[in-house]
């Protein structure tokens, strides 16, 4: 789901770009990585880390968005860095072979996809055996998500329809140990 233009105001400045790219380095630090690796920055917003990190590294990095507007903007600061492209595609039907990426990493973007889970499924399909998922969103108490659920959809705010489910913990933590045994580590921050 696209977000709202309030949403954009808030998600595509300079201030916050420069955290979500200084985050996606450090977890990237975290699992290492090796020339020519393949990375997915899966809702890849307006670009910005994707293009500092291959900027900084030699990956072969790929940023994926359904919003076309966030895409062109990542196109557009791109420039000429030749190790990095950008794809207006829907997370839940990535145009990928299976095992394609080394590394599939995302930030606080499956709270806006109803299916949710079909976008994780499709995250560990093109994750390589042995390869890492770097998954990051919200998660909350259920009291409080609970509430925060009902205030941003009465606000037409755009979130995720199981978001009290994604915002159980639990919940999440069994998504995760299901995606273990295929061999993809995943790295959950908590906030
Ligand atoms: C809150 S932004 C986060 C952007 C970026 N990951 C960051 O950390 O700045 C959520 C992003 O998820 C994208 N998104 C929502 N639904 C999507 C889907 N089904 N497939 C791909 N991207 C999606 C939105 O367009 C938006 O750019």
């Amino acid at each position: 789901m696209k977000m709202s233009d309030f949403e954009k105001l808030f998600v595509n400045n300079t201030i916050r770009s420069r955290q979500v790219s200084h985050y996606a380095e450090k977890m990237l630090k975290l699992i290492g990585c090796q020339a020519g690796q393949r990375y997915l920055d899966f809702g890849c917003g307006n670009g910005a880390s994707a293009i500092n990190l291959a900027k900084k590294y030699p990956l072969d990095v790929t940023g994926i968005d359904i919003d076309a507007d966030q895409i062109r903007l990542a196109q557009a600061s791109r420039c000429s860095i030749p190790n990095v492209r950008f794809l207006t595609v829907d997370g839940t039907r990535l145009p990928f072979d299976d095992a394609r990426f080394d590394i599939v990493y995302t930030n606080k973007v499956t709270h806006h996809i109803s299916n949710w889970l079909e976008a994780v499924t499709e995250m560990v399909r093109v994750v390589k055996p042995g390869g890492h998922l770097i998954y990051s969103d919200l998660i909350a108490p259920i009291w409080l998500a609970d509430i925060g659920q009902k205030v941003m959809k009465q606000t037409g705010f755009p979130t995720s329809d199981g978001l009290e489910t994604l915002f159980n913990r639990h919940q999440l933590y069994k998504v995760h140990a299901s995606i273990t045994p295929l061999h993809c580590e995943v790295v959950l921050q908590k906030s």
